[in-house]
């Protein structure tokens, strides 16, 4: 990373230390939004309509639930056929083609594109852009770390996942903030069943979490999911009191971000892309599960 001059050599190093050895990134140049043919069906907010709202989580019958395996299959099986493509050189807008052509492919909709006005098929999430990058043409840098998020909305429902891909060779702290991450996200789902109460989803990763020294974004949720992308409940990373406990039948998302640096973060002028205020990476992993009688299921496996 470069630091502004009027920092004192003293700490500049320390924050290298802190933070890692990485380039620092901003928006750049984009493509027009990808285009969806009429054969594809929308999703509510896409005909103008939009469904109503929920006050609490939604018990889903078996019907529902076969609903949301089969756009969680969609969603997981886009983000392992892209891996292999995410190297050197392709830009977050390639992987955006690749995303929204294999998502069309599968006779889903790209959830992402024009939610709220997002302009992309697809979030792509580099180095310090915590959440909500952005597709552009900067091409991905030996050195990089580079969130992808998918969401599809495939015969009715939706299902969402994301993973923290590395770029070439990335430095050891890079490393260890991604694979935390991912462990965060692992445990935290292991300790999913029903009678369990949401909070403790965010008590499981606060702790792994300080244990390794990371700190965890306060201002990123998890959240349910079904016909609607985003409903209650609100699954909260950190040390919370959201009231409620799990069911079966519940789907919802566990999207934990961590950094290395300040939890703070800060909104770019285009609305969506999100970047820590520090200039600190930071890295998340999601999954879509389901509350079973006897635990959960990861439907985005
Ligand atoms: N996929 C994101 C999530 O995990 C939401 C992205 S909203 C978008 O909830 F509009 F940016 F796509
Ligand atoms: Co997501
Ligand atoms: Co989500």
């Amino acid at each position: 990373m470069r630091f502004p001059k009027a920092l004192s050599p003293r700490l500049q190093k320390q924050l290298l230390k802190r933070f890692g050895v990485y380039e620092k990134v901003m928006p750049v140049e984009t493509t027009p939004s990808r285009w969806v043919p009429d054969h594809i069906d929308k999703p509510d907010y896409i005909i103008g309509k939009t469904l109503n709202t929920r006050i609490s989580p939604e018990i889903k019958d078996n019907e529902q639930i076969q609903g949301m395996r089969n756009s969680c299959n969609v969603a997981a099986n886009v983000l392992r056929i892209i891996q292999p493509f995410i190297l050197p050189g392709v830009t977050t807008d390639d992987i955006d083609e690749l995303v929204h052509t294999l998502t069309l492919e599968a006779k889903a909709y790209p959830s992402p594109l024009h939610y709220k006005g997002f302009p992309k098929s697809v979030c792509t999430s580099v180095n310090n852009v915590a959440v909500h990058g952005i597709p552009d043409l900067r091409p991905l840098q030996n050195g990089d770390i580079v969130n992808v998020d998918i969401t599809v909305f495939y015969n009715g429902y939706h299902g969402d996942c994301s993973k923290t891909f590395l770029i070439g060779d990335v430095d050891d702290r890079g490393l260890e903030l991604v694979n935390v991450t991912e462990d965060c996200l692992n445990e935290a789902i292991k300790i999913c069943g029903p009678g369990v109460p949401f909070c403790d989803i965010g008590l499981r990763i606060h702790r792994i979490a300080k244990r390794n020294r990371l700190s965890v974004l306060p201002a990123f949720v998890g959240h349910g999911i079904g016909k609607y992308f985003h409903g209650p409940p609100e699954i909260y990373h950190t040390l919370n009191r959201y009231p409620g406990l799990m069911k079966p039948g519940m789907t919802f998302t566990i999207e934990p971000v961590l950094s290395h640096g300040s939890e703070n973060t800060v909104l770019l002028e285009d609305g969506w892309t999100v970047i820590t205020e520090d200039g600190a990476r930071a890295a998340q992993a999601e999954h879509t599960v389901l509350i079973t009688e006897d635990g959960a299921e990861i439907l985005t496996k």
